[in-house]
């Protein structure tokens, strides 16, 4: 399974159990772990080749170790290291595990296996509680309240790890013997490992085989055969010692910046700004969260439902992969949230013309079948609870949330200090940081600056160039019937409507591109009234929509903040006049190749430009933003952090002459 979506055919492992209750691979007739004791071998292959007690125990403050693997399989790799971690590490430092896997288990199974070692269960039941969403491509996992991250790259080993951009410290070269996997075992995997370490990272194999290690010493590794453990005679290990070649472009490189504080500011309190604070604080950063209301989430992220609905295309793109990973790591964070504010109640996308239905073809084809299923007219009205005019794709981990609730789960923490009424009219930059004012008047100062105030940012002269657009929206709030409540799922055409949220439905929303005005309309509350007739004439029958006076009801405006290509703008700021000075040459020839350094603008960051769908875009974006601001790996493909980066748009302006 790949993110290039092929074949929706079952992604997950078939699995065999023995007498003993172990689990054994179908496909490669191999066991998961050592059938003589599983837990003695990955502490020696894994845990004790890689010196890992030492190093947590030697971690400074603050700091982080990165574990690359190959084959998650049943997580006791992970879980072991995690559990040694959390006895050897300073407080204050962070674990960051990357495992590609290609066969994940299904959370039963995951829970079976699991289930043989009880003295792993304090760690096993955190990852059970998050095992959701776990749908192709990079899918990260947030454990041990922030202190551990986890990112499964779900799809081929050879696929995924080309993708990934993160320092690993490292290895665990999992992935059952070369004999039976003999595909994995290849010099292409070897030099991805190679551009992934740095001097000094480790590797660790159960594998002692000759080739093996030849391969490995060839993309510069220096390896070693050491004793092994139960049955098995020797294992290697050993350490990179060859060269390192940085291949990204510089104007989408880490900046090297350092603050001499983990202390940052975030401007806006929606989604996007909660999520930031809320990444920043899990990693130990002080965060001020300043706010112009006078509460949190007034504005795009105040309406009372949103829906978790996924926009997919069969063909791979930028956008839609940063759907699947997003809609995985909001669906992890909502099992937090308080069951009255969101419903996993699954999203209905209606089939209503021949276009629609060609387009939900391909993409029933392209997913498993876990993440949408096409379903006939009639099965679609058994699930809806309602009578529709048409069959469609049904997402079954989708649903509603509502949205205020997330920024409030979102931004309650300890090192997170709300200001609310704190409208930032001047940004300015001083010798020890960023100084955030109102009139003369000074808000808050910090090194780092993260600007999340949607279209808004565009105020602050150092984000004027970022090219987002406003769009009106309105939703019409419903009250709820004996007759309604019948309502099961979303469901959507060109609208949507949920099942009802504290006695009121939310249907939505308008799209208005001109207009600037807040207060709504009795046509808008009429063409959405069209969009409901268009879902489903029995809900609005039920809902007694035809005897509402549009310009009696109940709503709510807000702008939705897009950009051009529709990804949202998330990670540091250039200094843009300085941009296109230092990357003129572009202009003439697209393909220059230069490491000139990007003139940064230390510590400022920007999340933005979440379109229709912060639910599932602004969450992980936060972790993208955390991941730019504290080396660590990201979160999400390279190619897709580098199509959400702020500087694609001065780019592709260089690069078109404009
Ligand atoms: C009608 C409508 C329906 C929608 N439906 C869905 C849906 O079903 N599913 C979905 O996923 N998404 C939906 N969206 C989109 C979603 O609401 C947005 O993507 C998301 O809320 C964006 O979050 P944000 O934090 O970027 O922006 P906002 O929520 O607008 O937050 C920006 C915050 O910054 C503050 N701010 C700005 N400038 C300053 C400043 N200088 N100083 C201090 N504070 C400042 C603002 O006051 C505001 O609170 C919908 C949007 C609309 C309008
Ligand atoms: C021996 S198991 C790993 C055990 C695991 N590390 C643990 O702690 O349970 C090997 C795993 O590698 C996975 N795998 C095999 N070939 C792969 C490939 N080409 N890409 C990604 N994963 C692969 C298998 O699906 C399996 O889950």
């Amino acid at each position: 399974m790949s993110d290039h979506p092929t074949s929706a055919s079952s992604p997950y492992a078939q699995l065999d159990w023995d007498a003993q209750g172990q689990p054994r691979s179908q496909l490669f007739a191999d066991v998961y772990f050592a059938t003589d004791g599983g837990l003695a071998e990955t502490r020696h292959v894994f845990l004790e080749q890689n010196a890992l007690a030492q190093r947590f125990a030697e971690l400074p403050a603050g700091g982080q170790l990165v574990i690359g693997e190959t084959g998650f399989g049943t997580g006791l790799n992970f879980l072991c290291a995690w559990q040694l971690f959390e006895q050897t590490a300073p407080g204050d430092c962070r674990l960051h595990f990357v495992s590609a896997e290609k066969y994940p288990l299904t959370r039963s199974d995951l829970q079976r296996a699991l289930a043989l070692w009880p003295e792993l269960a304090r760690y096993s039941e955190q990852l059970l509680a998050q095992y959701l969403a776990v749908h192709p491509g990079f899918q990260r996992f947030t454990l041990s309240s922030g202190r551990v991250s986890l990112t499964l790259l779900i799809g081929d080993v050879l696929e995924q790890l080309p993708q990934l951009d993160a320092p690993i410290d490292a290895w665990f070269l999992d992935g059952f013997a070369p004999q039976r996997n003999p595909q994995m075992w290849c010099p292409e995997l070897f030099a991805e490992l190679a551009r992934l370490s740095h001097p000094g990272t480790t590797l660790s194999t159960f594998c002692s085989a000759g080739d093996v290690r030849r391969a490995l010493n060839a993309a510069g590794f220096k390896m070693q055969r050491v004793p092994g453990s139960g049955r098995k005679w020797e294992v290697l290990k050993g350490q990179f010692i060859g060269q390192t070649t940085p291949a990204v472009k510089p104007w989408f490189a880490r900046p090297s910046f350092n603050p001499a504080a983990r202390q940052a500011l975030v401007i806006g309190a929606g989604l996007a700004g909660c999520s930031s604070a809320a990444s920043l604080a899990a990693r130990g950063w002080q965060v001020t969260l300043l706010e112009r209301h006078g509460a949190l989430a007034q504005e795009a992220s105040g309406n009372p439902q949103g829906v978790l609905y996924l926009k997919l295309s069969a063909h791979g793109t930028a956008l839609s992969r940063l759907i699947l990973s997003g809609f995985g790591y909001t669906r992890r964070l909502l099992e937090q949230l308080h069951n009255n504010d969101w419903a996993a109640c699954g999203v209905l996308q209606l089939a209503l013309n021949e276009k629609e239905l060609a387009h939900q073809t391909q993409l029933a084809a392209a997913f498993p079948a876990d993440l949408l299923q096409p379903l006939s007219q009639p099965q679609a009205e058994s699930r809806a609870g309602i009578a529709l005019p048409a069959g469609g794709l049904f997402y079954p981990d989708g649903g509603w949330v509502h949205p205020p609730a997330l920024c409030q789960l979102l931004a309650k923490h300890p090192q997170i200090r709300l200001l609310t009424h704190s409208d930032v009219l001047e940004l300015e930059r001083h010798p020890d940081g960023w100084q955030a004012c109102s009139q003369g008047q000074l808000l808050a100062s910090a090194p780092v600056v993260v600007l999340a105030g949607a279209t808004d940012i565009r105020n602050f002269a150092q984000a004027a160039g970022l090219p987002l657009k406003r769009i009106r929206g309105q939703i019409t709030r419903l009250p709820q019937t004996a007759a309604s409540a019948a309502l099961r799922t979303v469901v959507c055409a060109e609208g949507y409507i949920a099942p009802a949220h504290a006695g009121e439905h939310c249907l939505g929303a308008s799209f208005d591109m001109h207009s600037q005005e807040l207060a709504t309309t009795a046509a808008e509350h009429r063409s959405n009234l069209r969009l409901l007739e268009e879902i489903s004439s029995d809900l609005s029958a039920r809902l007694q929509a035809a005897q509402l006076d549009p310009s009696q009801l109940q709503g709510r405006a807000a702008f939705r903040c897009t950009s051009p290509d529709y990804l949202p703008i998330v990670g540091p700021l250039a200094d843009a006049s300085a941009f296109l000075r230092q990357y003129a040459k572009l202009g003439k020839n697209a393909n220059w190749r230069t490491d000139l350094p990007c003139p940064w603008l230390d510590g400022l960051y920007v999340n933005s430009g979440h379109g229709s769908r912060g639910l599932i875009s602004a969450p992980l974006s936060g972790e993208l933003l955390a991941a730019w601001l504290n080396n660590e790996p990201l979160p999400l493909p390279r190619a897709v952090a580098e199509a959400c980066h702020p500087n694609r748009f001065a780019l592709r302006n260089l690069i078109r002459g404009k």
